[in-house]
């Protein structure tokens, strides 16, 4: 009795003590996968109570209950222009170009963002926020705007964890185990990997710290021109959400200010309908789901490689969903076409056996969240990672898109329809996912009312925030190791050569004279 009336009490308070407070939320990045992630996080913000404003390019079409949309204009025709062409051959480019082709796309981006009426009208009205909750690629000047209300922010990181969102925290990631960005291996690495990740990981930070931040600054103090520097903004973070869990990628270290919501956005299957319902009802037989994304668009992709996936298809023994925004004269009679799919619908289909897929973050943990083996052919970003991890733990196998053929498709979705393992691994990966104790969407909204109910979460930063770089790295304590080594070293040598000198002369002279 005393137990159910505290479980009642309990309940009561997760209702009714929500104190409502004013959220603002940043997701100016113009991809719609970092918008799906932000807006679910922040409807359910707003079920609970909590006066929402939301800042992006993607505007809902129908009112949302305490969510007022402000949409950013002029930012997918930038993106169409500037970004998505380039997507196509990104996984071409060499580790260098895609650090440089990032921090100017992201220069340009947040200017553009910053220039735009409604975010001028936005930081020239007298609202008041609780909270800002601001999406994390390689914005840092960003910031900004929470100083401008002076509110406590929170980070939230769409593709996990990085050395974007490490250097906020100090969270420790080695070089040794933890692949930088852009990195096409996974955590497991072997020596070559290692040297090759080591010397990216560095090039990188070095890059982010002399050339991105300087450019962060700059447009910090010309849109922000009362902001503190930069580094002070990035000290007051409250917290980092991270759509990342070890049940998605390897384990990595956190400190407890880096909070892990992966999964977080997959929402409950719903049953299909209609035609699509039918086409896969009667794939008795099986069939794969193929989808590239939102990014890389049918348009964009070469003449020659389209024959390749249509001839792959024919002749596969299964049926194939395609997400395609074209229809073919001639298309297979097992492939069925359609621009708009659910996407966690169809994965959910009992009767579905692979995905090939772009091997973006959501793309991902959706199928492991379902449990479906994955054929990945990354483009750019953390999609190689992601890829790599699947192939290193044996849910997925890689295809190149340059190299991709009849042979190069084919083989690789027959291995994972015909190699059980691939099946049985994804399986469990999906328990991992979904095992915890707290389901990720309550995990995401319990952290983000604790920054607001400690006006920031400072307490929870490490020491490391008070260091400097090479105290951290402990070179002041190694140097001064070193040098009492060789001191006492060089005190060693010189005590020596003294008595070796006292005695050696005089007996040589002795054998001369003599
Ligand atoms: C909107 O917020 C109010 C409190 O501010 C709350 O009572 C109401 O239930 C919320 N609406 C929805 C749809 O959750
Ligand atoms: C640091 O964060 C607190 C709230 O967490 C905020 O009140 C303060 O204005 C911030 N300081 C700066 C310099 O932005």
């Amino acid at each position: 009795m005393q137990a159910l009336r505290t479980l009642l009490l309990f309940i009561f308070c997760l209702i009714c003590c929500v104190n409502s407070e004013n959220i603002l939320a940043i997701f100016h990045f113009p991809c719609k996968s970092h918008h799906i992630l932000g807006s679910t996080l922040l409807k359910a913000l707003a079920r609970r109570g909590h006066q929402i404003t939301m800042v992006s390019p993607f505007p809902f079409r129908t009112q949302v209950e305490n969510y007022t949309d402000i949409e950013i204009t002029g930012m997918l025709e930038y993106k169409e222009k500037n970004i998505v062409p380039k997507f196509i051959n990104a996984h071409t480019l060499s580790m260098y170009d895609k650090m440089t082709f990032s921090i100017k796309n992201s220069k340009e981006v947040i200017e553009l963002f910053l220039n735009t009426p409604n975010v001028k009208a936005l930081l020239n009205s007298n609202k008041k926020y609780d909270l800002v909750i601001l999406n994390w690629a390689m914005n840092e000047a960003l910031l900004g705007i929470a100083h401008h209300f002076r509110a406590p922010v929170i980070v939230f990181s769409s593709i996990g964890s990085s050395q974007l969102t490490n250097k906020i925290t100090r969270n420790p990631a080695p070089y040794s185990y933890i692949p930088n960005l852009f990195s096409i291996y996974p955590d497991d690495m072997t020596f070559f990997q290692r040297l090759n990740n080591a010397f990216w990981s560095l090039t990188f930070d070095i890059v982010d710290r002399f050339v991105n931040e300087n450019v962060q600054e700059e447009i910090l103090k010309k849109f922000f021109p009362n902001a503190p520097p930069l580094q002070e903004l990035i000290d007051n973070v409250s917290l980092v959400l991270l759509n990342s869990h070890y049940g998605i990628e390897s384990p990595r270290p956190y400190v407890p200010n880096m909070i892990e919501i992966g999964g977080f956005h997959v929402e409950e299957s719903k049953e299909l309908k209609g035609e699509l319902k039918e086409f896969l009802d009667k794939a008795t037989e099986g069939f794969i789901f193929f989808s590239l994304g939102t990014n890389v668009k049918s348009s964009h992709l070469p003449e020659e490689k389209l024959a390749e996936i249509v001839k792959t298809f024919k002749n596969l023994p299964v049926k194939v969903l395609w997400k395609f925004e074209e229809h073919f004269q001639n298309l297979p009679k097992n492939v069925m076409v359609n621009e708009w799919l659910p996407q966690t619908d169809v994965l959910a289909h009992p009767n579905i056996k692979a995905f090939v897929t772009h091997g973006g973050r959501l793309s991902t943990t959706e199928a492991i969240h379902y449990g479906v083996p994955l054929i990945g052919i990354p483009f750019f970003s953390d999609q190689e990672y992601n890829i790599a991890d699947g192939v290193n733990k044996e849910y997925g196998v890689k295809v190149d898109f340059t190299t991709l053929s009849v042979e190069t498709l084919g083989n690789a979705i027959n291995e994972v329809l015909n190699n059980p393992k691939y099946g049985e691994n994804a399986k469990r990966r999906s328990k991992v996912l979904r095992d915890t104790p707290l389901k990720a969407l309550d995990n995401a909204i319990f952290w983000v009312e604790y920054a607001m109910r400690h006006h920031g979460a400072t307490h929870l930063q490490t020491a490391a925030y008070k260091l400097s770089a090479y105290q951290l790295l402990l070179l002041d304590v190694v140097g001064l190791v070193l040098g009492i080594v060789i001191f006492f070293s060089a005190v060693v040598y010189f005590t020596i050569s003294y008595i070796y000198r006292m005695f050696k002369p005089k007996s040589k002279k002795k054998s001369k004279t003599s």
